[in-house]
């Protein structure tokens, strides 16, 4: 039952593929020779972010490669909290820093009026990127979710334990509801103007799901995913929504059911063929190789790509890695995987 449209987005709603159409989290990025030249040329990583021309160009690097079925517009979850005031630096080889905010006093510094005015730069390089695709290549635009976020927001930066965070969430969960309440509402604006200038579907990073307890996750993450998926569902009725809760585990079939995603992200460690019978019933679901295996190359990546379709690749599904690709991979591994997919057999 083959019906028109761009592959990637006849599988997000609902329809097997000969083919699955695949793209990676990260396809952009420091492992790419011609990436680092443009990252050089930009100056800092945010300027990079903020300016149409080179991120337009960052973004179709990959493409011009690998021909993956989906382009994601070139940005970061954190430019965000940066447009709602927070000052954020990338400090090389460390990753992103933040002025912690850790109380009402500091939330109340934060201010969404000028959200749209400072992320005016993200919504054209969408539209210029909707005008310079190829025909087949869907665009998807993406903001992390509202917890991902505040853990960068609270910690000032990456964490290994979110200490800061969880405790400020499990000692205070009506003051941490307001930072949230407030990502939810700016994540439904700058997800909608990336739909206006011309995303085709979405994605929703929740990198850090997988840290919280269930009654947390429920609050926490299932929550607020649920209101950002209604409201973009009320305005732009056909764009799809995907989810990404990484570390999930056994909650990722009541997020799936309780958000209403169109799609599911699956992080490495879930098994395909319990994929297959637990939530590919549902939904579509897309992953999930181990991008390790991209810096592996070889058998191993096949085998393991091998392993991936044989499970999912007959409903409904997009072939992607389990996490983004990490910058040691060699970008010939990524040429192997990328023939592989393409190569592979249709279905009857
Ligand atoms: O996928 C793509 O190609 C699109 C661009 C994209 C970036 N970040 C570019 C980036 C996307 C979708 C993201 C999402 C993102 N950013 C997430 C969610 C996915 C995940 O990896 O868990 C998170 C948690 C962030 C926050 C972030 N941004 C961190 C922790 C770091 C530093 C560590 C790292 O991985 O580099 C960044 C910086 C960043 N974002 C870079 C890129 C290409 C590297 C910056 C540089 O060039 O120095």
């Amino acid at each position: 039952m083959a019906t028109s449209g761009k592959p990637f987005l006849r599988a997000l709603r609902g329809e097997a593929c000969e083919r699955p159409p695949f793209w990676l989290m990260r396809q952009a990025g420091r492992y790419l020779p011609e990436y680092r030249a443009m990252r050089a040329k930009a100056g800092s990583f945010l300027d990079l972010c903020f300016n149409p021309e080179l991120a337009e160009e960052v973004t179709l690097q990959p493409l011009r490669r690998y021909g993956m079925d989906a382009a994601i517009l070139f940005s970061d979850i954190l430019v965000v909290p940066h447009a709602l005031g927070q000052p954020l630096d990338y400090v090389e080889g460390e990753g992103p820093r933040l002025d912690p905010v850790r109380s009402a006093e500091d939330l109340a510094r934060l201010s969404a009026e000028r959200l749209h005015e400072r992320l005016a730069p993200v919504y054209e390089t969408v539209d210029r990127l909707s005008r310079s695709l190829p025909a087949e290549t869907a665009l998807i635009g993406f903001a992390g979710s509202p917890w991902t976020v505040a853990c960068y927001m609270v910690e000032g930066g990456g964490s290994k334990e979110f200490a800061q965070v969880k405790a400020w969430a499990y000692r205070d969960p009506d003051g941490f509801s307001a930072l949230i309440d407030m990502l939810v509402a700016a994540t439904v604006d700058y997800l909608s103007a990336q739909i206006a200038a011309g995303a085709e579907a979405v994605q929703l990073f929740d990198s850090w799901a997988g840290v919280l307890p269930a009654p947390q996750f429920r609050r926490w993450v299932v929550e607020p995913t649920a209101r950002i998926v209604t409201a973009l569902r009320a305005g732009h009725p056909d764009v799809p929504v995907i989810g990404f809760p990484r570390g999930a585990g056994l909650l990722y079939a009541e997020y799936a059911d309780a958000t209403g995603v169109d799609a599911l992200g699956l992080d490495t460690a879930v098994p395909p063929e319990w994929a297959a019978l637990t939530l590919q019933t549902r939904l579509t679901v897309q992953g999930n190789l181990d991008p390790i295996m991209l810096v592996a190359g070889g058998e191993a990546l096949s085998a393991a790509a091998r392993n991936v379709l044989e499970a999912l690749a007959g409903g409904p599904f997009v072939f992607n890695l389990g996490h983004g690709v990490v910058q040691s991979t060699p970008p010939k591994h990524v040429g192997q995987l990328a023939a592989l997919l393409r190569a592979w057999p249709a279905l009857s």
